[in-house]
């Protein structure tokens, strides 16, 4: 049976979290295969509101297994108190959890690093969420740090020491007065106790197991494919591949396994920490959308940059994910405004160009203006003409049709088409 993946295409935060739950009944397995706990996957179940950091959205559905793939990098600090505030909630949840054992671990000395680091740039600072992401890509990909499985070894604690003073021995490079607290290690060690308790699993044998037995299983993208380190707006960017083919390495199914690829984008553009953003809108309709739409990081609190939807940016990440069909979130939000602008083209110095461009100091959008759903009230679960012809003209520029509308966080205001 297949594997169909749901992925972001713009710079995350599209609302992948509340689909992945909307559509997990259709699913045996969830699994997350990249990212780490830089995610916040908000989903509102009957008026609740829940942020998942590392698990899997489908973690609230009783029939689901989730999984934590081995392309995650994985902090058991934030795990522990994600699980541990959610099983107030559903304490039967650890039973349909399975941790790869190949997942990369987070020590608190990545942490340290990722802020000393970040910090040592100054005027181009990437704004990462300083959760450790990209020190702990970075050694995963010098080979020299633990994995889950590693936490039953019985030189765990040796290698961590080694591990931790050379960081400690790397900060050193780096001009900064941040100064490493080893209080954070108390949390760490209570945390490794407790992941030991978790089914810790080879989840790439036992995902293709599910796979021959005819079992289904839903990939989770996390992040966006405007943030992907091969294709993102490099050097402000995650560090996994946030694209399609994060999915084979991040989960070890093979590539004729993926059938339907749902990309999810908002009906609006946002982007948080720094970065080009042809269609950022500086203005008052801009401050109006962020208000509306709640555009404020889930895992940072940050304000998020918003500006309007870039057709040739959307084109390009379809194209690197072979997306078959796509959902539109926050559609609602758009309410807020008289007439919807939409970026069709980029102006260059040598006329007009459709394709996406990393030339970004040399191009201007050129938009698209149409009629909006100013004030209309969504809750006939029905979509009002003008955004019926907004949805018909994107599905025109990019080829592809639209599946799904969200018209509102929770669950139940979702539109299938
Ligand atoms: P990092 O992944 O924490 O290293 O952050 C690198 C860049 O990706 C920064 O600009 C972050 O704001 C952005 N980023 C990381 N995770 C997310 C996310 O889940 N949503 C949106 N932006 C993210």
């Amino acid at each position: 049976m297949p594997v169909d993946v749901i992925l972001g295409l713009q710079w995350g935060d599209e609302g992948k979290g509340k689909l992945v739950d909307a559509i997990a009944p259709n699913y045996d397995v969830i699994a997350r295969f990249q990212g780490g706990a830089n995610a916040g996957h908000t989903l509102v179940i009957h008026g609740q509101k829940h942020v998942l950091h590392l698990l899997p959205s489908g973690i609230f559905h009783k029939n689901c297994k989730n999984l934590i793939g081995n392309g995650v990098v994985l902090d058991p600090v934030i795990l522990h108190k994600e699980i541990h505030h959610l099983l107030n909630h559903d304490n039967t949840l650890t039973q349909r959890l399975y941790v790869s054992k190949k997942a990369t671990l987070i020590l608190p000395t990545h942490k340290f690093l990722d802020k000393v680091q970040e910090d040592s740039k100054k005027d181009k600072k990437i704004g990462s969420t300083l959760k450790g992401i990209s020190p702990a890509y970075q050694d995963k990909i010098a080979r020299l740090t633990l994995k889950v499985g590693d936490i039953l070894k019985v030189n765990f604690q040796e290698k961590y020491l080694e591990i931790k003073n050379y960081h400690l021995n790397l900060c050193k490079i780096y001009p900064t007065d941040l100064q490493y607290d080893v209080e954070f290690e108390k949390d760490f060690w209570e945390s490794i106790e407790y992941l030991k308790s978790l089914q810790l699993i080879e989840s790439e044998i036992w995902i293709n197991e599910i796979l021959q037995n005819g079992g289904k299983v839903l990939a989770e993208g996390a992040q966006g494919s405007m943030l992907d380190i091969d294709f993102g707006s490099y050097p402000f960017v995650t560090s996994s591949n946030t694209t399609i083919g994060g999915v084979c390495t991040g989960l070890g199914v093979p590539p004729s396994s993926i059938q339907d690829v749902l990309g999810v984008f908002k009906a609006y553009c946002t982007r948080v920490g720094s970065g080009p953003f042809p269609t950022e809108n500086f203005g008052d309709i801009g401050n109006l959308i962020r208000e509306k739409g709640k555009e404020f990081g889930a895992t940072t609190g940050r304000p998020r940059r918003v500006g309007w939807l870039d057709i040739p940016a959307l084109r390009y990440a379809c194209m690197i994910n072979g997306v078959t069909r796509l959902a539109m979130m926050k559609s609602d939000v758009l309410n807020c405004i008289e007439n919807v602008k939409v970026c069709t083209h980029y102006q260059t110095k040598h006329g007009e160009i459709s394709d996406y461009s990393t030339d970004y100091e040399n191009i201007q959008p050129i938009y698209a203006e149409l009629k909006g759903w100013h004030n209309y009230d969504f809750s006939s679960l029905q979509v009002p003409e003008t955004l019926n012809q907004y949805i018909t003209q994107i599905e025109n520029w990019l080829q592809i049709p639209i599946k799904i509308i969200s018209i509102g966080p929770d669950r139940n205001q979702t539109i299938y088409q």
